[in-house]
């Protein structure tokens, strides 16, 4: 009997059909059981009272957690069933404002575009387990991680908490970072499920996109992250998807996420993303509500109990699939308490980690960089690179570690829109590792004042920046004449690098000025050092763009930010929401499934910066491609290091699937001058399939695939063709 089909059915004939799935899955699963056996010892209220979470800083004092972050769901200590003390951890144990928890810190991780950008499965396992662990010891048990939204939109404000716009390596690196943060014997959610793209108008928009399409892309990335990581919980979004929202969205939530993909946890809503008693709708519980407002999964479902619109059994399916997640993660045996001492110095490395793994080098003239050791008067400019590196804006904002460097509030929400700088200045790391040469620095507030000083320096490195926050979107041009600034620096010494700090994509209208260009997004709590020890050339450059950059917005899917004529001008952009009274709006998607490089590639586009680019500071050759077909796809080929430093290549493999290209495997590779490495891959088939909406599957059509082993997605490096046979996988 399938749990779906209850909203159909009677509702006492549907509690009995939900009794026996249960009693059968339970000699399988200890947890189930376990979970089955509390339920029991509960009274109906306390059953209801897990489907209802507060946020905390609302509560009255005497009712808050210890641990105060985002949410809190109080637990029945009389079953010995725990509270949830929930915390946002994308990139880090958050503390937005600095207000949650006052003097709280933790370890800042660069973006998650920078994280992406490792094209590093491991390191994203390591932060999720460093994530995990100083959750833990603060006394957090549920984490609000996992951001796996596509970058469709590249003026979405919250890209830089994402991984970027392809869902294989989107997908797999949320699952890894989930898995490190269940390691923790935690529980992570993955969010926010789905197409929550853009944050202008995201409680009022309604993405518009087709099943089969939205299949390949968007949730084909929550397809991969779910079996990877096996989150305990998924946060269902904000918006509407295909008119419906996505927090009572039976397609969703009940047909993809519970019938064909089998997931077993619990969805919870994001914070005010609930818009009626939708339990049979898929949704398990409403996150963030004020204990002064009739919250929906609180007074009203109790309402529709008494008026029989819902069931005792509906509510006893959802509060069974939490208690199932809190024992299958571990949190009713091991416990957490706060105040447990935490390993900050042996955390830092990993954010340093991230950062340098991240930092992608998208120019390099000359070979200007790294730096040469006879640079003698080097001139940094602007950034604030004197006192540290700049942080996104929102509830995935970290307190860093050594406190905020400078932190000035932006435009109307005060705790959201919060431009931080971590304490990690790039100043003093060059000024380390140069001792004999000078290094000085300019803030760029005039741009005559800093060209001046340009013309008396070897070397010059503008640092350039561009705030994003939760809330808000972007344009894509550096804000505050900053552009102004690089040509002018630039003319003056054309030896001039430019690192850029963004939440994302830029357009560079100085980029044939300048000689060098790095992209160093938000990079952390160790990323003045990391961005130093990639200029002197400590470490190699490595990072490969997880985005495309375009050369304008015309080139993009919809080169008018959608809504924002409804949100009005841009220094009134909402933050979360439109005024009451506003209507619906739809967003569409002309790209469909071919998301960012897929988008370019199908239109013939040039961007900025494909997908996949980075420079090393060494040379890779790649030779002795073998592929091999039939029903999965194996290519094999070798790497070189053939220049005179070690380095480290992302070598990605495409296919061509109905004349389109699409990642479908690849493999970061670290190598020592003159060393080769054969790499062996297989090729996940859904990456080759088109998604069946009629068959319920995926399907790889017959025939012959033109394969790409490539060092960015535009530039292939070895070309092959190998046969498929058909195949169907289940979703
Ligand atoms: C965000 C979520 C976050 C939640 C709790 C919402 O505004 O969309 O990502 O987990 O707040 O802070």
């Amino acid at each position: 009997m399938s749990k779906s089909l209850c909203g159909a059915l009677t509702a006492a004939f549907c509690s009995i059909a939900v009794a026996t799935t249960g009693a059968s899955a339970a000699q399988a699963d200890p947890a189930q059981a376990r979970a089955e056996q509390t339920l029991k010892e509960m009274t109906p209220a306390e059953r209801r009272s897990l489907l209802l979470g507060f946020s905390p800083f609302i509560l009255p004092v005497r009712e808050r957690p210890a641990a105060m972050g985002a949410g809190y769901v109080p637990g029945v200590p009389r079953v010995g069933v725990p509270a949830l003390s929930e915390s946002d951890a994308s990139l880090g144990v958050a503390n937005f404002g600095g207000v949650l928890r006052v003097g709280d810190v933790a370890t800042a991780l660069p973006s998650g575009e920078a994280l992406a950008a490792g094209w590093d499965p491991g390191m994203a396992e390591r932060a999720g387990a460093m994530i995990g662990a100083e959750a833990r010891s603060k006394g957090f048990n549920v984490l609000l991680a996992g951001g796996v939204n596509l970058a469709r939109e590249p003026r979405n404000g919250r890209n830089f908490e994402y991984l970027g716009e392809d869902p294989l390596l989107a997908g797999t690196l949320a699952g890894h970072m989930i898995r490190g943060v269940q390691s923790n014997n935690i529980l992570s959610t993955i969010k926010h499920y789905v197409l929550n793209d853009q944050e202008t108008g995201r409680t009022e928009l309604s993405a518009e996109l087709g099943e089969q399409a939205l299949r390949e892309s968007d949730l084909l990335a929550f397809e991969i992250g779910i079996e990877i990581g096996r989150p305990a919980s998924v946060m269902c979004a904000y918006n509407q998807v295909n008119s419906v929202y996505a927090c009572e969205n039976p397609f969703l939530l009940n047909d993809v996420l519970r019938k064909d993909w089998g997931f077993k946890g619990f969805v919870m809503s994001d914070w005010g993303a609930v818009h009626s008693t939708s339990i049979r709708q898929g949704l398990d519980q409403e996150s963030g509500t004020n204990p002064k407002d009739p919250a929906w999964f609180g007074g009203k479902l109790e309402a529709a109990l008494n008026a029989g619109l819902v069931s005792q059994a509906d509510v006893d399916r959802s509060a069974l699939r939490i208690l199932r997640a809190m024992y299958a993660g571990g949190l009713v045996d091991h416990p957490v308490s706060g105040g447990q001492p935490i390993d900050y110095d042996a955390h830092g490395a990993v954010a340093r980690e991230v950062a340098e793994k991240g930092i992608v080098l998208l120019k390099n003239d000359d070979d200007l960089l790294p730096m040469a050791a006879t640079a003698k008067r080097i001139l940094l400019v602007g950034g604030h690179a004197d006192v540290g590196v700049l942080a996104g804006g929102g509830s995935s904002q970290v307190n860093p570690v050594g406190g905020p460097a400078l932190a000035v509030t932006v435009g109307g929400k005060a705790t959201f829109a919060r431009k931080l700088y971590a304490k990690s200045p790039p100043l003093q790391a060059l000024q380390a590792r140069l001792p004999n040469a000078i290094v000085s620095f300019d803030d760029g507030a005039d741009p005559q004042r800093a060209a001046a000083a340009a013309r008396q320096a070897d070397l010059v490195v503008v640092f350039a920046e561009q705030f994003s926050t939760e809330g808000l979107d972007l344009d894509l041009s550096l804000p505050d004449n900053q552009d102004a600034l690089i040509t002018a620096v630039a003319a003056a010494n054309p030896r001039t690098a430019v690192v850029l700090e963004t939440g994302g994509p830029v357009l560079m209208p100085w980029l044939s000025q300048v000689s060098a260009v790095l992209e160093a997004w938000y990079p952390g709590q160790r990323g003045g050092e990391a961005i130093a020890r990639v200029l002197t050339g400590e470490v190699d450059a490595a990072g490969r763009l997880p985005i495309t950059f375009p050369a304008s917005l015309e080139q993009t899917p919809n080169p008018r930010l959608q809504g924002v004529e409804i949100v009005g001008n841009k220094t009134d952009k909402q933050i979360e929401a439109l005024p009451d009274n506003q209507k619906h709006f739809p967003v569409r998607y002309p790209e469909g499934a071919d998301v960012g490089y897929r988008w370019y590639d199908r239109t013939k586009a040039r961007p900025l910066f494909a997908f996949g680019y980075g420079l090393s500071y060494t040379r890779f050759e790649y030779k002795d491609l073998r592929v091999t077909g039939g029903s999965d796809l194996q290519v094999s080929f070798q790497i070189s290091n053939v220049g005179s430093r070690a380095g480290a290549e992302v070598a990605q493999v495409y296919a061509r699937v109905n004349g389109g290209r699409r990642l479908v495997a690849w493999s970061r590779v670290e190598l020592n001058p003159g060393a080769t490495q054969r790499v062996t891959l297989s090729a996940d088939p859904r990456m080759l399939a088109a998604y069946d909406v009629k068959g319920r599957s995926w399907r790889v059509a017959q025939g012959a695939y033109a394969i790409e082993v490539s060092t960015a997605a535009d530039q292939p490096m070895l070309t092959g063709k190998v046969s498929l046979t058909m195949r169907r996988i289940k979703p």
